[in-house]
């Protein structure tokens, strides 16, 4: 049993393999978070003390009791405007004015499988190994109702959350912040490592001590942006990768987010994160509801790494849908950098010929191939095929790459509308703009009102006739600007504050309609390249381009950043040309395949202009994407160094059965009178013997205590792959 309800002391108890949370409804109801960490035997409720604290007032039903106040005591979902000074999980408004919400417990339910969140991603449980828990709050005084949700993932160590605020009563409510979850950790110091960013240099690593300074991490974007991603670990400021205790949060959500901690005046961390409450205002008419988007918390006693690698089967377990979660992905070619809008059939043809020679298996058609987009200022909205650009219809051109024994992928920016379409021209009020103001453009475009259901059936329609057109085996969803004039012809003054989330919504629903229509089609995830790169995108699509920059030193630190968090299988990465085009940067041909490699792959030139040596080479990576694909994809993944901390930057991919791994090392930098350089491999059984390609023989100890010199000849930015497998 993953949930269980000690009655007597209302103490519910959610465990994992290595965790366990626990909470109780104390005797005025009040919801109290008690403990989450490793496994313990017992109840924790002698955890909670009570004790007088100026300053901070007592609820008036306990106002004799001057030690229970809720702004020092642990909750499950902080309050509103009852005297918890910390932050919030709500913020609502009565009819009246009044804006408190004090919830008390009522009652709970547990089912066996994971809850299902109606028009947003959720992790899923086809296996209906996971459980659920709903407790049930209601409001001392108005009628509002909280349930909040737990889903319990035993094997990974995973608790979802998520909060359903109802408006029970006559009333309207007027929500002006709603997050996913709370979590207060009573005591002890905490690091928090997030992940800021910007547009080709995503998800750097940083990390703090958390202390009274609020931090708020965010995204105002509309999206969960390139600039921040909606993922934090909180964690022993002495945990690193190998050791120490770290919890994860991270939200199933594309949009705009929040994530803040801060310590309290007694040294509880507050964690709460959900939907930016920034321009979000949203109106529950009686009988409504509103549901916060989903949380995922993972926890390890095992350091940093431990902790991805439970994420990373979680997410391709329980987050990412669709065929090919078990089929094999092909290699791709992409022609966006070897032609950006500037193509004709024979170029594509050319293009797909070459890679087809080189035993690459799909080639995919980017941006400029429909209305009459031939360059980034136009003709977005306008899902036409250009015929003429094509020399035939797109059923033709897909014929064509088939007969070369490829298969045919297509690219669409669906959620955008330019100015210049015929799109805009028929329909002005479908782009986001605010009355009597020109919108901010981004790259020249606007964006869809997707909360509207015509806007979602005009691109269901386009988007689906050309689907239907042609063998199209593979989609790549771009969206390539921040949101901004985030106001809808189509509401009422008052609903203006759910432009945002509602376009969120909207695009989550033509997702679903695309992905339930066209199951056997991959969707390739992508936002000028990471900036949609989160739970919510990987619901619908098992990949995400994960960056536009692909010089391979600078995808290094990009991939070690993504890795805390996010599976390989999700991690887009191509192998393109030097000098790369977006840091002009020259690295040698092979240490490119070697760090796309540790990506879903694929190459982004035109292999045409290949010498033949380079042309021997893309054969070989071929060869080694395929005896490497099964390890790559279902291994477990170890990072055996940091972006700065080391000359070089190294990772290693172990089977399950611990019988065969690959690790990659990228030279990054060069000095002179340089040391050697070591390595400690990970993850192996101690007592297994592996045999190198060098034909040398070391025990699993070894390598892993001891340790490996690394090729001592490689030189600055160069790459060596290496292969260990078990002696049997
Ligand atoms: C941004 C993407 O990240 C690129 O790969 C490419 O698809 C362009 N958009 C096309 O406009």
């Amino acid at each position: 049993m993953a949930i269980r309800f000690e009655e007597e002391k209302r103490i519910f108890i959610l465990e994992t393999a290595g965790s366990c949370y626990q909470m109780q409804a104390d005797e005025y109801g009040v919801l109290l978070h008690l403990y989450y960490g490793r496994p313990v035997k017992g109840t924790t409720e002698h955890l909670i003390h009570h004790e007088d604290v100026a300053f901070s007032g007592n609820p008036y039903d306990l106002s004799d009791y001057r030690k229970y106040s809720l702004d020092v005591l642990p909750q499950e979902f902080s309050s509103c405007g009852v005297g918890d000074y910390r932050e919030k999980s709500v913020e609502l408004a009565y009819a009246d004015g009044s804006f408190g919400l004090d919830l008390r417990y009522q009652s709970y339910e547990i089912h066996k499988g994971a809850y299902k969140i109606e028009g947003m991603p959720a992790a899923h449980d086809e296996e209906g190994k996971s459980e659920t828990l709903i407790i049930h709050m209601k409001d001392t005084v108005k009628e509002v109702e909280v349930d909040l949700y737990y889903g319990v993932f035993p094997r990974q160590d995973v608790i979802t959350r998520t909060a359903v605020l109802r408006n029970v009563g006559e009333e309207k409510v007027t929500l002006y912040k709603m997050m996913s979850a709370n979590i207060d950790f009573q005591y002890g110091e905490k690091d928090l490592i997030y992940l800021p960013g910007k547009w080709g240099m995503e998800r750097k690593v940083e990390r703090t001590y958390v202390n009274h300074a609020a931090i708020h991490l965010d995204s105002r974007r509309g999206t969960s942006s390139h600039h921040m991603n909606p993922s934090v670990i909180l964690c022993d400021p002495l945990a690193g990768e190998d050791a120490g205790e770290c919890y994860s949060f991270q939200l199933v959500y594309s949009g705009g987010f929040q994530i803040s901690v801060q310590k309290d005046q007694r040294g509880t961390i507050r964690l709460c994160g959900g939907i930016q409450p920034d321009q979000f205002v949203w109106q529950l008419n009686a009988g409504e509801s509103f549901i916060a988007p989903q949380a995922v918390l993972c926890y390890s006693s095992d350091g940093l790494g431990s902790l991805s690698r439970k994420l990373h089967r979680f997410v391709n377990k329980h987050i990412c849908r669709g065929i090919y979660m078990k089929k094999k992905r092909p290699i791709l070619i992409n022609n966006w950098e070897a032609t950006y809008f500037d193509f004709n059939l024979e170029k594509l043809t050319g293009i797909a010929a070459s890679a087809a020679e080189l035993g690459i298996e799909m080639m995919v058609l980017d941006d400029g191939w429909f209305g009459k987009r031939n360059n980034d200022k136009c003709g977005l909205g306008d899902w036409f095929v250009n015929e003429e650009k094509l020399g035939g219809s797109m059923g033709a051109l897909a014929e064509k790459i088939n007969q070369m024994g490829m298969k045919f992928g297509l690219w669409f920016e669906p959620e955008m509308i330019s100015e210049d379409s015929d799109l805009y021209r028929a329909h002005p009020d479908w782009a986001l703009t605010q009355p009597g103001r020109k919108p901010n453009l981004g790259r020249s475009q606007m964006v869809l009102d997707m909360g509207r259901q015509e806007v979602r059936d005009y691109l269901f329609e386009q988007i689906s006739s050309i689907l239907k057109s042609a063998n199209i085996s593979y989609v790549k969803w771009d969206m390539n600007r921040s949101i901004s004039d985030a106001y809808s012809a189509a509401l009422p003054v008052d609903r203006q504050g759910e432009v945002y989330h509602r376009f969120v919504l909207g695009t989550y629903d033509l997702m679903e309609r695309i992905t339930s229509a066209f199951p056997e089609i991959m969707i390739e995830g992508c936002s000028g390249g990471g900036g949609r790169y989160d739970l919510g995108i990987m619901y619908y699509s098992p990949q995400i381009w994960c960056s536009d920059n692909t010089d391979a030193i600078n995808r290094t630190s990009i991939q070690y950043g993504s890795s805390l968090f996010y599976p390989i299988s999700t991690v887009g990465s191509h192998v393109s040309v030097c000098p790369n085009h977006q840091t002009r940067r020259v690295v040698p041909f092979h240490t490119r395949a070697v760090v796309a490699m540790a990506g879903s792959f694929g190459y982004e030139m035109d292999l045409q202009k290949l010498s033949e040596e380079e042309k021997e080479q893309v054969r070989e990576q071929v060869r080694l994407y395929h005896k490497y694909y099964d390890l790559v994809h279902e291994g477990d993944y170890y990072r055996l160094t940091a972006p700065g901390k080391a000359s070089f930057m190294a990772w290693e991919i172990v089977s399950e059965d611990k019988k065969e791994a690959l690790v990659s090392v990228v030279i990054t930098e060069i000095e002179g009178n340089r040391c050697p350089r070591w390595i400690q491999i990970k993850g192996l059984d101690p007592e297994m013997q592996y045999e190198l390609e060098d034909g040398s023989v070391h025990y699993g100890s070894d390598l892993m205590y001891a340790g490996l010199p690394v090729a001592p000849a490689l030189k600055e930015y160069e790459a060596c792959q290496i292969y260990l497998k078990a002696l049997i």
